[in-house]
């Protein structure tokens, strides 16, 4: 079997092989969001199922593509689709092209999700700024022997989610006249959706917003020592907190955000 680091190698020398080179940022796109790679300048698209030793993307509203180039002046990798828990896939694998960026060189990472509302004060439409996040996902993707290489045995996360690049969003989200919420994102597994019972308890532990990504990609960045911004786009209240819950209304809220999202990505990330 091939060792994991040499996997992501040669993941990475393919990639750098289609021209991408001195990547800045990488992008994970959440659902109904992957729209912003289309703004991308003079893009190189490579399509995950050309990827060696990617994994191939099963969700609906999600490309399965990388595209490379430049946006704000930044050099960026985006992916449109990500790799979730709930698919089936091992905690490696969702945290695959996490690796590979770092293996890249990129630095930091923009990660969006579409979340459920937790905060009362919060209505679909609502962009949040991720301060910080819980991991309710029952497992964690550093579990198992640790390559120093990569990072520690023990990583802090204490700041996972950078302040400084927080307050640079929260500056041009002002700038913007944008009302961007903040809160604490919590990871669950799903695919189904939370009850309206763990929804009461999610609030009770102090989180703002629930989801099914996310927590183990940034648990992975900031193993490999990445800077990380999260923005979280809130599609829905929450279950309990209306009649019901369906993917339809996820998708369609993402598509009623969109500009506003896209935005506030690509001002911050000119300012990051
Ligand atoms: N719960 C979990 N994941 C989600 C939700 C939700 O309410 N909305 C969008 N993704």
């Amino acid at each position: 079997m091939i060792e994991l680091q040499e996997k992501i190698q040669q993941t990475a020398e393919f990639i750098q092989g289609k021209g991408v080179t001195d990547v800045e940022f990488g992008l994970i796109l959440g659902s109904g969001l992957g729209e912003l790679a289309e703004e991308i300048q003079e893009p190189v698209v490579i399509s995950y199922n050309d990827i060696p030793h990617f994994p191939v993307s099963t969700v609906v509203g999600h490309a399965g593509q990388l595209v490379y180039g430049s946006l704000s002046g930044r050099k960026v990798l985006a992916m449109q689709g990500r790799f979730h828990y709930y698919e089936g896939n091992p905690m490696e694998t969702v945290t695959y092209p996490v690796r590979v960026m770092a293996a890249l060189g990129i630095h930091s990472v923009v990660v969006t999700n579409a979340a459920g509302g937790v905060n009362l004060d919060f209505t679909p439409g609502n962009l949040m700024l991720i301060q910080d996040h819980i991991n309710f996902m029952g497992t964690n993707p550093l579990i198992g022997p640790n390559d120093e290489n990569m990072g520690p045995r023990f990583p802090d996360m204490s700041a996972a989610y950078d302040g400084a690049y927080q307050e640079k969003a929260r500056e041009v989200a002002k700038k913007l006249e944008l009302d961007l919420k903040e809160g604490v994102y919590m990871g669950f597994t799903g695919p189904t959706y939370e009850t309206p019972a763990e929804i009461r308890m999610a609030r009770t532990l102090g989180a703002d917003a629930v989801g099914m990504s996310t927590v183990p990609e940034v648990i992975v960045a900031v193993h490999n020592g990445m800077n990380v911004l999260g923005i979280s786009c809130i599609t829905n209240l929450a279950a309990g907190m209306q009649a019901n819950l369906n993917h339809e209304e996820v998708v369609e809220t993402t598509e009623r955000v969109k500009e506003d999202f896209k935005t506030l990505i690509k001002e911050t990330l000119a300012v990051l």
